[in-house]
């Protein structure tokens, strides 16, 4: 199996080389915005053809939620437009997307968890930009998984997790928003589950191909 990883310099990209380096049966392509930019949709193209691309991690995404409010065409362009150059090339490929999508795709009024069948009801522009790639998605013909999460950390880069251990090891109280509820989720089972989807996706593949030539 030929595997890109998109956006791979980011939390869950690195995660995913952790396991790649356990997985060798497989190729993998670990790519970011300098070797491959998502939004250049001849540039996914062409990648995905020469490198007989059969499953994408997407991992890429445009992540500052509060300065995504000041560049809602930028976070729109990578966050949604990009994932249909994605699913165009992965139709070509007839290859499998999986998609990283969020919490921040619901108003966050609910004072229940939320289920995959709630109605999506983004209010921030970060959010619009990662539910339009949802509905994109959903009428798009190539096979495509979306993953929601939330909170993620990890080692890489700055999250909520690494702010409260910097920030508590430095004083001796610290005062944190009390409005919001999350569950943070560590990159690197993120990454495990997200191989393990991908894994039940092929075998259903592969058992509804069999299937079609019973028929
Ligand atoms: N972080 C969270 O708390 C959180 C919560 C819920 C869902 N998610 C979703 O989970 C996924 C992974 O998040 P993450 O935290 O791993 O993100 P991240 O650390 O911000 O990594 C995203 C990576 O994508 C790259 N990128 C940006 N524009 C690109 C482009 N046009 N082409 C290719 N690569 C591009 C970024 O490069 P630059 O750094 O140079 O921009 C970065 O290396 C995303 O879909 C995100 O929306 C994240």
């Amino acid at each position: 199996m030929n595997i890109l990883v998109t956006g791979s310099k980011g939390q869950l990209g690195s995660e995913l080389k952790k396991i790649a380096n356990k997985n060798q049966s497989n190729d993998w392509f670990f790519t970011d915005v300098e070797e491959l930019d998502i939004t250049s949709s001849s540039a996914v193209t062409d990648f995905f053809i020469s490198n007989s691309i059969n499953i994408c991690f997407n991992c890429a995404a445009y992540t500052a939620v509060d300065k995504a409010e000041d560049e809602p065409e930028l976070a729109n362009k990578i966050n949604a437009e990009a994932v249909r150059n994605l699913a165009d090339a992965c139709l070509k490929t007839n290859a499998i997307l999986v998609h990283i999508s969020t919490d921040y795709v619901f108003d966050g009024e609910n004072f229940k968890p939320y289920e995959e069948s709630d109605p999506i009801k983004p209010i921030s522009v970060y959010g619009h930009s990662k539910a339009n790639a949802e509905l994109i998605l959903k009428i798009h013909e190539a096979n495509s998984v979306i993953v929601r999460t939330s909170w993620l950390y990890s080692s890489v880069g700055n999250n909520f997790v690494k702010t409260m251990i910097r920030v508590g090891s430095a004083r001796p109280e610290i005062s944190v928003v009390s409005d919001q509820v999350g569950t943070p989720t560590w990159a690197y089972d993120l990454a495990e589950a997200i191989v393990k989807i991908y894994q039940k996706c092929n075998v259903a593949k592969a058992q509804l191909l069999q299937l079609s030539h019973h028929l």
